[in-house]
């Protein structure tokens, strides 16, 4: 089987969704607020860990001696930062096991943000220091996951396909289907990482109360879809801390993009409706604690590893 090339991706699609653009599909906004939203919260800090406590063991049953390669597909992928993380924890791996030197990666990211396609296409250039000697090949594909879908022409079977963050955007039944049982090598995993509903990012869009494909489902719709076509899972869940401070400021650029990250609209404090506005912002208020000056509230993720029955 040849490697797919990095430099032919598959063909943009312009539209996300078509009755109301996704708030992910406004480019050059969304990702930094995505910014301002990852500087000002633990939980990149924290999915690094839960990853490395939680990715290895993953990948240590896939280190037979027959393996050459470890095949990655990574949905909803943005611009690749939490793909790299991933991907140095397995490089480690790679690099721990005695067959090492000769297994490769070959990561597949489905984004269909177009900034976000070029900032991952910028961010692998130089990726040595990163995942040391072990080969890895990208492949960016600009589309959905239901393009993607439409338009797969190769027969690649993943080890690991992981959704952080990224499974709202999706039909959760059908995808789980389409992964578990058509592009899920034999042993290997599903994971993602989804907001619990004690988080406060949940809540506070939870208010918005807009018709929106963009619903947060919680961990137990995937662990539900596990059980009814008898799928192995488990769950780990982790609490982070986000700092509000900002947000209560209107002048505040950092607080206006926070909010707009987390309510999933551009410029929510002078577009939204203006009762709507003082209603989230005191709900943040009363969900927050002051901490060393700071107004921290509380963020929850949990990951969720889905993985065929071995008996099946
Ligand atoms: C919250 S971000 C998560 C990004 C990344 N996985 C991370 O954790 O850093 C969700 C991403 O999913 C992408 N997305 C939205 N709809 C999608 C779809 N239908 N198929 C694939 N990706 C989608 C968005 O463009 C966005 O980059």
């Amino acid at each position: 089987m040849s490697w797919p090339d990095p430099l032919n991706p598959a063909p943009p699609v312009n539209e996300l969704e078509k009755e109301r653009p996704s708030f992910a599909s406004y480019d050059a906004h969304y990702l930094e607020s995505f910014r301002v939203y990852r500087e000002r919260s633990s939980e990149s800090k924290k999915l690094f860990e839960s990853f490395q406590t939680h990715i290895p063991p993953l990948i240590q049953s896939r280190m037979v001696p027959e393996c050459q390669r470890l095949n990655i597909l990574s949905v909803g992928s943005a611009e690749g930062t939490t793909d790299l993380m991933i991907l140095k924890i397995i490089g480690q791996e790679v690099q721990k096991s005695d067959h090492g030197q000769r297994i490769e990666i070959f990561n597949r990211a489905i984004e269909p943000n177009g900034s976000s396609c070029g900032l991952y296409r910028e961010a692998i250039k130089n990726l040595s220091s990163l995942l040391g000697k072990t080969q890895t090949c990208f492949e960016i594909c600009q589309q959905t996951f239901d393009d993607y879908q439409e338009t797969k022409k190769d027969e690649i079977k993943f080890d690991l396909i992981h959704f952080i963050h990224s499974i709202y955007y999706v039909d959760k039944e059908e995808t789980l289907i389409r992964c578990i049982e058509r592009e899920l090598s034999d042993k290997g995993h599903f994971l993602s990482v989804v907001q619990t509903t004690q988080d406060l990012n949940y809540l506070v869009f939870s208010k918005q109360k807009r018709p929106t494909k963009e619903i947060s489902e919680k961990s137990e719709k995937l662990i539900q879809i596990a059980k009814k076509y008898g799928w192995n899972y488990e769950v780990y869940t982790t609490e982070y801390a986000i700092d509000f401070t900002h947000v209560f400021d209107p002048k505040s650029t950092e607080g206006n993009l926070l909010l707009d990250f987390m309510t999933h609209t551009v410029d929510y404090r002078n577009t939204a409706d203006k009762q709507l506005v003082q209603e989230t912002l005191a709900f943040i208020d009363e969900k927050t604690v002051l901490k060393d000056g700071k107004k921290i509230g509380k963020g929850e993720f949990s990951l969720v590893v889905i993985s065929k029955r071995c008996d099946m």
